[in-house]
């Protein structure tokens, strides 16, 4: 459980500009940012982003949340997962909530990235003085010009060598970071010992961990890695990806790899849009991450059976992330090499030349299924046709798809028709874009125009405000509500009073709110508008007040009235019916 009083300091401190502008690039227009939805085809932005209320909202599809849903419909992602996708951006860490209530909240650790960048940076200083290391790394044939580029280090041997960098060698945020290690008895040691240090960056080229290589071939593991941190998961990091960059630009495409050392040695040979996967099969998100670079990738793993397996693996998990536009092909190297070894005997234009045949995705598909298939018997095309239905039902994009299945038909020996009538695939036509919403502004009720201006800016709640609420109807509890969340968080931006609120308020309502919000005028005065809505507030109670205690009086004698009743009267100006 992620406690909630985190996620509320996470949206406080997360912008959602920035959330977004990383996955579709934003306008300025106005107060807000515009840009084409992502979520539905269109031609001119109907997409906006405001950054005072920390919502995206867009008129077209009327698609519409936080940074946090954003994540989570754009990524695929889980609540959970786009949490944590969050903090990694601000660098702050997840803290799990304790079972035992009494234990005090673990803190929020800073200073991942700078103990990271401090480790980097003592690693590079250490190769230089190590000639063990700087010859292991030019017997394999690297340039001090690339290894410069690649920060390539050494962390020397010795259990604490990080104390002369770290004065607080016991802080918790070296543990976190993955740069220290404790044992069962409490003893810290460095993680990184005796190996070549190949640092990892983010996006913005940021040190975020490392990959460390054993320089006696008898020590294991020959790689060792960074543990996944709040900075850095594996499954959605490319090591080299930051520096190849511009290369991936210029050469219209992005070679993905197995290893640090093929990213490096084709770096030296003039190949410098290569990245890997950090020894783990490619995930989604990686494709995803280089889809927004390039729209043509070429995947070369190495040319043994573990390569050729990890090759089926990517082929499978880029599957929903294929586009019509994207080109995605798959280069087989002979067995005994990987892209290291083969660009080291062979060159980069021979290697080029390879990538130029290597093989679309969709005929790596057919080809994987038939290998061992002769589809020859009946039972050889159930079989085929079996294997080939989840893979066809998992690619929505409709040319892509459709000439798959036409190819899987040919091969089983079926119409189209008959094998749709019989597996019932997905339709291939785009979901019609959703029609655009009605946009007539309703007149927002009394309650939820008050909710609306205090959401913009809770400072402005008063408590005497709750006086004038008696009713139990839902915009009268959305308001106390929402009064009573704003005392708490004075300072809070909407988006966080909103999460708080939905825990206590009904979803419809909730949707409600969210939606007037979205269409707030922003250039109101909101202290004005306060004033106003306060006043009906109170003409409303008082409204009310007089009905019942005229009711009330009505049935009984004057003579019957109490002191407060009189004066209430009074100041009401009205009189009592005489019996
Ligand atoms: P390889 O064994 O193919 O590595 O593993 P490589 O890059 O070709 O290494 P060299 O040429 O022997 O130096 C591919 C990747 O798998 C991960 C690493 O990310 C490595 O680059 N790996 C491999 C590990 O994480 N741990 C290991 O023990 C081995
Ligand atoms: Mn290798």
């Amino acid at each position: 459980m992620i406690p909630e009083s985190f996620i509320q300091e996470l949206l406080n401190r997360v912008d959602i500009v920035d959330v977004i502008d990383k996955c579709t690039p934003l306008k300025k227009a106005g107060a807000n940012y515009s840009a084409c939805c992502p979520f539905h085809n269109e031609k001119s932005p109907s997409f906006t982003v405001s950054p005072t209320k920390q919502f995206y909202h867009c008129f077209g599809c009327g698609a519409h949340g936080t940074a946090v849903g954003f994540l989570m419909e754009y990524q695929g992602l889980s609540f959970v997962e786009a949490i944590n996708e969050l903090a990694r951006m601000v660098g702050i860490i997840v803290p799990q909530e304790t079972r035992d209530p009494n234990k005090p909240a673990p803190k929020v650790v800073l200073g991942l990235q700078e103990s990271l960048q401090e480790a980097a940076q003592y690693y590079k200083t250490e190769l230089k003085k190590s000639p063990r290391a700087i010859d292991y790394l030019k017997g394999r044939g690297l340039s001090g010009h690339v290894a410069a580029k690649f920060q390539v280090g050494y962390a020397p041997a010795g259990w604490q060598n990080l104390q002369s960098v770290f004065p607080h060698y016991e802080s918790e945020t070296l543990s976190v970071a993955g740069l220290v290690v404790e044992n069962e008895q409490g003893r810290r040691y460095d993680r990184f010992r005796d190996r070549i240090m190949f640092p990892i960056h983010d996006q913005k080229g940021q040190v975020i961990g490392f990959g460390g290589r054993v320089i006696n071939p008898e020590d294991t593991p020959k790689y060792y890695n960074s543990p996944e941190t709040p900075l850095f998961q594996k499954g959605h990091e490319l090591y080299g990806l930051f520096l190849a960059r511009r290369a991936i630009r210029d050469a219209g495409r992005a070679l993905v790899v197995e290893g640090y050392m093929d990213v490096v040695a084709l770096a030296q040979y003039g190949i410098e849009y290569a990245v890997a996967a950090l020894g783990t099969a490619t995930t989604p998100f990686h494709i995803a991450k280089l889809m927004r670079q390039t729209d043509e990738v070429v995947f070369c793993f190495d040319g043994d059976n573990a390569g050729r397996t990890a090759a089926w693996r990517a082929a499978m998990n880029a599957l929903p992330a294929l586009t019509d536009g994207l080109k995605l092909s798959f280069l087989f190297l002979p067995k005994e090499h990987d892209p290291d070894s083969y660009v080291r005997e062979f060159g980069k234009e021979k290697f080029e030349s390879e990538i130029k045949t290597a093989m679309p995705l969709s005929q790596y598909i057919l080809k994987h299924l038939s290998e061992d298939n002769p589809l020859q018997s009946q039972e050889d095309k159930v079989r085929f046709l079996n294997e080939a239905e989840p893979i066809m039902r998992q690619i929505s994009a409709p040319r892509s798809a459709m000439y798959l299945r036409k190819k899987v038909a040919e091969l089983a020996q079926l119409s189209v028709d008959e094998m749709q009538s019989l597996l019932k695939l997905p339709g291939l036509n785009k979901t019609p874009v959703q029609a655009r919403p009605k946009l007539t502004r309703t007149t927002n009720s009394l309650y939820k125009r008050f909710c609306l201006t205090m959401l913009m800016q809770p400072a402005l709640a008063s408590k005497d405000d709750l006086l004038w609420i008696v009713g139990h109807s839902d915009d009268e509890i959305l308001l106390r509500q929402t009064i009573e969340t704003c005392l708490v968080h004075p300072h809070s931006k909407p988006v966080v009073i909103m999460r708080e609120l939905e825990q206590k308020v009904d979803a419809k309502i909730m949707r409600e709110l969210e939606h007037e919000l979205n269409a707030l005028d922003e250039t109101l005065d909101l202290a004005q508008e306060l004033v106003g809505a306060r006043q009906q507030l109170q003409q409303i109670y008082l409204h009310r007040n007089e009905n019942e205690l005229l009711a009330k009086i009505s049935e009984k004698p004057l003579s019957a009235l109490t002191d407060g009743e009189r004066n209430l009267l009074k100041s009401l100006g009205s009189k009592p019916k005489s019996k």
